[in-house]
C-alpha cells in the first residue's frame, strides 16, 4: 500500500481530510510529554479531534521501549478502540515508531496517521514504513514494516525546534541528496543553516521526501535498493552507540559523522569524486563541529559495527556510492580501511 505524504500548510484542514478517509469510529492522539503540551494544545480545539483521546508517554529515546508500548495498547483497550479506530502519532521519531508498532498489533492492525513534529521525523523517520520500539539493549530491536495512512508535513512545527535538533534532520537531507542524481546537493550544501528559513527548508524537504518515497516504494522491506538509505549509518550507528555511554549525540549528528567515513570509503574504494566528498565533508565540519574520538577508540568502534543489524555473514556491511545517485549495497571494508576512514573524519 503506498503512503500518501501530504506537504500542508493548512494542517487543519489536511488532517481532517486525512482522518475522512479512515471513517474510524473513535480517533486517538499519542503524543509524548513535550508534544502533549507543545502541539496538542495547538490542535485539541479542532473539529475533527473534538472526541479524541489523548495518550501521552514519557519522551526520549530511553522511553522507546515496552513499558510505553503497553500503556499505549492498554489505554486502547481501556477505551474500547476497535478495528475501525484510528492513532494519530504526534511527535518526533520515538513517537511515530512506537505508535506505528502500536497501531500496526492492536487487534491484528488498525490505522494511524503520522504528524512528524521534528525535521528527523519529518524526512526520515514519520516516512517509509518502518516501526518498533528498542529492546534488550539494542535500538529498534522489535518491529514490523507497516505503512501509515497518511503522513502530514507541516513546517510550522519547526518554529520552535532548536537549532541542533535542526542540523539533526538535516543530516539526512544531505544523505538522500548524496544517494540521489537530482542535484538537490548543491542546494542544501549552500543553504544558510545560521538563518534556517523555513519556507526554503519546506521546499528542500518536499524534494528530499520525495527521494526516500521513490525507494520505499521500489523496495518496502529492504531487502536491496532500501539499503542506499542506510549511507552513513553503518559508522553512525556505531558513533551513537559509543556516544550513549559517554555524553549522548543527536542521531543526525552521527549520521554526518558516519557520512564523512563513508565517503572516505566511497572515494578511496569506488572511486566517488574528491571534490564532491571534500565540498561535503567541509559543511559538515562546519555545521556539526567534531566528535570527540581519539585512535585508542577506534577498536572499540569497530567492535560495534560488528553487531549492526545490517551486517550480512557476520561482515560489516557498507553502503557506499561510485557517485551521486550511483549507490553499492552491501559493500565490506577491510579494517584498516575503516582505521583510515576514522583518521579522516578527526584529521580531514
Ligand atoms: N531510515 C532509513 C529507512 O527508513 O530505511
Amino acid at each position: 500500500m503506498k503512503q500518501q505524504v501530504v506537504f500542508t500548510h493548512q494542517f487543519e484542514q489536511s488532517l481532517s481530510e486525512a482522518i475522512a478517509k479512515c471513517s474510524p469510529d473513535k480517533v486517538f492522539v499519542l503524543a509524548d510529554d513535550n508534544t502533549a503540551c507543545a502541539c496538542y494544545n495547538r490542535m485539541k480545539g479542532f473539529e475533527s479531534l473534538k472526541s479524541a483521546h489523548l495518550i501521552t508517554i514519557p519522551s526520549s529515546d530511553s522511553n522507546k521501549n515496552l513499558a510505553s508500548l503497553t500503556h499505549v495498547w492498554t489505554t486502547l483497550q481501556a477505551e474500547k478502540a476497535s478495528r475501525r479506530s484510528l492513532l494519530i502519532n504526534l511527535g518526533g521519531g520515538m513517537v511515530t515508531d512506537l505508535g506505528g508498532f502500536a497501531a500496526a498489533t492492536f487487534k491484528r492492525g488498525i490505522n494511524f496517521i503520522n504528524v512528524p513534529t521534528t525535521l528527523l521525523a519529518m524526512v526520515d523517520a514519520g516516512v517509509g514504513g518502518k516501526t518498533g520500539i528498542n529492546f534488550g539493549g539494542l535500538k529498534n530491536e522489535i518491529g514490523v514494516f507497516c505503512p501509515s495512512k497518511s503522513v502530514i508535513i507541516d513546517t510550522m512545527w519547526l518554529q520552535t525546534l532548536d537549532h541542533e535538533n535542526l542540523l539533526s534532520g538535516y543530516a539526512e537531507m544531505l544523505k538522500h541528496a548524496l544517494i540521489a542524481e537530482n542535484g538537490a546537493l548543491a542546494t542544501l550544501l549552500t543553504f544558510d543553516t545560521d538563518a534556517f528559513d523555513l519556507q526554503q527548508l519546506a521546499e528542500m524537504l518536499k524534494e528530499s521526501v520525495e527521494i526516500k518515497e521513490k525507494i520505499v516504494e521500489q523496495d518496502p522491506h529492504e531487502k536491496h535498493i532500501r539499503k542506499a538509505l542506510n549511507f552513513g549509518h553503518t559508522f553512525g550507528h556505531s558513533f551513537e552507540a559509543w556516544a550513549m555511554k559517554r555524553k549522548p549525540i543527536l542521531h543526525g549528528y552521527a549520521v554526518a559523522y558516519g557520512i564523512v567515513c563513508e565517503l572516505y570509503l566511497s572515494v578511496i574504494k569506488q572511486g566517488f569524486p574528491t571534490e564532491t566528498m571534500r565540498k561535503t565533508v567541509n559543511f559538515i565540519k562546519a555545521n556539526y563541529g567534531e566528535l570527540a574520538i581519539s585512535c585508542n577508540d577506534y577498536d572499540a568502534l569497530i567492535d560495534l559495527m560488528k553487531h549492526d543489524k545490517k551486517n550480512v555473514n557476520n561482515t560489516i556491511n557498507f553502503t557506499l556510492l561510485q557517485d551521486l545517485g550511483k549507490v553499492s549495497i552491501n559493500q565490506t571494508a577491510t579494517e584498516d580501511e575503516m582505521k583510515e576512514a576514522l583518521d579522516f573524519l578527526r584529521e580531514g
